[in-house]
């Protein structure tokens, strides 16, 4: 996602601090001390501006929703919309910036319940494909991070991101339990909450592919 820099960016996202994890090793270590509440983790990874994290966070109060985005600029748009919308969830809801590569290093195994991937990009040149947050490589940190029976739930607008996503799922064993490319039409449309993205490319009549899959048991694929 391209922006413009942000003046007095950093000032902006430390006026959020109360919504952003700044020592993700200590957080994500224990993440259920970062809550007031214990409840189950869901991981969104490239959030961009956030609607879709704090749209879940409203929707399912009984969630914890970590939204992560490597992009300062672009985190503080999202960290900004949440700290507006703080009335509206429970204190379900943070951010992290940092690259989700990263996350490896902090993220205590098997603690998080859903990882969201919206829009990811695509890295269309196929020199580029391990960057694709569904290559084989991110395929097995999820599964790492996930408990067993664990979702990674997939939207894109690109059928090649697509295909190639259903390709490494079904390499790695990861169990496809649904799917669609046109996720609008389908019977989860109605509780589906649109991501920035999303909207713009569902206005321009583009249809939205859909995939979730259930993470291999232990064993079923390679040991790390
Ligand atoms: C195409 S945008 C989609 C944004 C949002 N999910 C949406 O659907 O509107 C992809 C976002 O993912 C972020 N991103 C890409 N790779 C990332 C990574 N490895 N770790 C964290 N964020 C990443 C980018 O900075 C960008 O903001």
């Amino acid at each position: 996602m391209r922006m413009r820099h942000k003046k007095h960016g950093a000032e902006r996202i430390a006026a959020c601090s109360s919504l952003l994890i700044e020592d993700p090793e200590a957080a994500l270590k224990e993440p259920q001390a970062i809550f007031s509440h214990v409840r189950p983790i869901c991981l969104e990874i490239g959030c961009g501006k956030g609607d879709f994290a704090v749209g879940m966070a409203i929707r399912y109060p009984e969630y914890h929703w970590i939204a992560v985005e490597r992009v300062p600029d672009v985190a503080c748009v999202a960290l900004e919309k949440a700290m507006a919308q703080k009335e509206c969830y429970p204190d379900n809801l943070r951010f992290l910036i940092a690259n989700a590569q990263n996350l490896s290093d902090w993220i205590l195994p098997h603690s998080i319940d859903c990882i969201y991937l919206n829009f990811s990009d695509p890295w269309p040149k196929s020199g580029y494909k391990k960057r694709r947050l569904t290559h084989e490589n991110f395929l097995r940190l999820y599964q790492r991070w996930l408990r067993p029976d664990g979702m990674l739930k997939c939207k894109t607008d690109n059928v090649d991101l697509f295909d190639f996503s259903l390709e490494e799922l079904e390499k790695c064993g990861w169990k496809i339990e649904w799917q669609t490319r046109d996720l609008h039409a389908s019977e989860k449309a109605a509780d589906n909450v649109m991501t920035e993205y999303e909207r713009n490319f569902s206005t321009r009549g583009q249809a939205i592919c859909s995939v979730w899959a259930r993470v291999p048991n232990e064993g079923e694929t390679y040991e790390f």
